[in-house]
């Protein structure tokens, strides 16, 4: 006899075409690194993700503008022929389809001269751009429209700015660390924020209609740090706890003590070797136990709380962490004493493994969102807050809904992946 049916539809759904990730390169046409970063940096990048990126070229640089009895006068770092290349530029972004202009620019700054005339005319005919076209648009004063607008862009850039052209802003969102490892790094940067701004997946409760949104995703933060390396003490204290402090609804925490150590399992007992000795080991096992044990929030308040201390591996120091961190210290204690402090220690010896090689370059590894990249670790390890708010902001699912057959985040559209129905039937 049915008693009662319930039915329970979970929907993983993926990201197929979901968001774009916007670049924008303010830039001036004769300056050497922007035509390195867009010819070097910038364009491989575009032609492996070309469908994802949504692309804004602004070209104008450091230069001025005024508008002195009705007509613009502009002066630009590497002088006229710098503001003569930066209007056509600015004519072909406005007028043609985003990837046409790109061509052009790229075409352009790959010549000898991204200003003059013969090289800008060849780069118009490649771009199926017409060059008439564009010749008619400085003519008629647009082009000084367009580079002026450009100008007011840029300015509202500024003091950022006028450090460096070019620069890299992602998403409209200024951030001094991306711009400067993006120069260099353009491809790993654009490629980590791409993967992350699509959204995982959309959770669906099974009962129609408007279901959960995802969008305020928590960011992920891993830190595989070890108890006696100064450079993990300082992250911890200095740059971690403030921004948990700031942000502690916004991160998920997950913190690996262990570092460049290892393990073995001779005849059923673990032997560990730590970096700076087996006191070391000792204090990771004790924070090993502690995270295990006790709530995320209080063994974080423990962990920062013994790697500020004179000696993380020593038990006074623990035992006043744990009080203060309302742990029990005979708990913790008799973790550490047992099998199970060894066990937990061998666990996280073999998570930090798998993100050898990376790992053992550099203690503290910091890792977001479980996705390995060595320039966010590297502006994390200085200035954490900032990054990490910036990944929050950005990296976001949009409003997940469903309506009807066709799952949807945001305005794109999403593949089911999976779609799991569980007939529950209680007799
Ligand atoms: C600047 O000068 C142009 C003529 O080149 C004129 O059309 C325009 O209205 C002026 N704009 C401003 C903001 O003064
Ligand atoms: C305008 O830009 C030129 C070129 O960058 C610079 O030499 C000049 O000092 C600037 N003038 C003003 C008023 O900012
Ligand atoms: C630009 O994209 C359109 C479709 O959006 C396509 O038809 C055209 O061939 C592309 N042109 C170039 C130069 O890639
Ligand atoms: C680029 O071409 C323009 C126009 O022909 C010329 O005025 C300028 O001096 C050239 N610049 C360089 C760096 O060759
Ligand atoms: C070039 O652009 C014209 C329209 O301006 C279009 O009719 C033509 O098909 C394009 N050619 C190519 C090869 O994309
Ligand atoms: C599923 O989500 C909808 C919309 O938020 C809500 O009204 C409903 O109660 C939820 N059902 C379950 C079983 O959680
Ligand atoms: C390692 O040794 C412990 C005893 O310390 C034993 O309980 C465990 O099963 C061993 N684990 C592995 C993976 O060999
Ligand atoms: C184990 O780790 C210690 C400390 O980092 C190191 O000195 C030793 O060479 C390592 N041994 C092996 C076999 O990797
Ligand atoms: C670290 O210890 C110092 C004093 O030793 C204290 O002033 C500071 O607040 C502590 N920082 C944290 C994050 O607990
Ligand atoms: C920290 O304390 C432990 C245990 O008391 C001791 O073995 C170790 O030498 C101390 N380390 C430092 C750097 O003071
Ligand atoms: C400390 O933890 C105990 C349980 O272990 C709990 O009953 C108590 O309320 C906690 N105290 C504080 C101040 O959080």
């Amino acid at each position: 006899m049915w008693k009662g049916v319930l039915i329970w539809a979970i929907f993983f759904a993926s990201a197929a075409s979901a968001q774009n990730l916007k670049i924008s390169v303010y830039y001036e046409t004769l300056c050497p690194d922007s035509i390195r970063f867009l010819v070097n940096e910038f364009y491989p990048t575009y032609q492996d993700h070309a469908e994802h990126m949504e692309v804004d070229l602004v070209p104008y640089g450091k230069a001025n503008a005024t508008n002195s009895s009705g007509s613009w006068v502009f002066q630009c770092q590497h002088g006229p022929a710098e503001c003569y290349g930066n209007k056509v530029h600015s004519c072909a972004v406005d007028l043609y389809p985003v990837n046409q202009s790109t061509e052009f620019v790229v075409c352009a700054m790959s010549s000898t001269n991204a200003s003059s005339d013969v090289n800008l005319e060849q780069c118009a005919v490649t771009a199926n751009i017409s060059w008439t076209t564009l010749q008619e648009c400085i003519s008629s004063g647009q082009g000084d429209e367009l580079l002026a607008a450009n100008g007011r862009r840029t300015d509202e850039l500024i003091p950022d700015l006028i450090n460096f052209v070019p620069t890299i802003v992602f998403q409209d969102v200024f951030n001094n660390d991306l711009h400067t490892v993006a120069l260099n790094n353009f491809g790993s940067i654009y490629v980590y924020l791409l993967e992350q701004v699509h959204c995982g997946f959309c959770h669906f409760n099974g009962s129609g209609g408007l279901i959960g949104s995802v969008k305020a995703q928590n960011v992920k933060v891993s830190v595989y740090y070890e108890t006696l390396c100064p450079y993990s003490a300082n992250f911890l204290v200095s740059q971690f706890y403030p921004t948990y402090q700031n942000h502690a609804g916004q991160m998920e925490v997950d913190l690996i003590p262990y570092g460049k150590a290892n393990a073995t399992n001779d005849s059923g007992t673990w032997t560990f070797e730590c970096q700076h000795g087996p006191a070391e080991c000792y204090g990771n096992k004790v924070h090993s136990c502690a995270l295990h044990l006790f709530s995320i929030e209080q063994s974080t308040e423990f962990v920062v709380c013994s790697m500020n201390s004179s000696n993380a591996t020593s038990d006074t120091s623990s035992e006043l962490c744990a009080t203060s961190s309302n742990i029990s210290w005979t708990t913790l204690k008799e973790c550490v004493s047992s099998n199970q402090g060894d066990e937990l220690l061998a666990a996280n010896g073999r998570r930090t493994d798998k993100v050898i090689p990376v790992l053992i370059n550099s203690i503290p590894t910091i890792i977001f969102n479980d996705v390995f990249n060595n320039e966010l670790r590297n502006i994390a390890a200085s200035n954490f807050e900032n990054i990490f708010w910036f990944l929050y902001e950005q990296i976001q699912c949009e409003y997940c809904y469903f309506s009807g057959s066709a799952a949807r985040i945001g305005s794109a559209t999403f593949v089911l992946g999976i779609a799991i129905l569980l007939l529950m039937v209680e007799l």
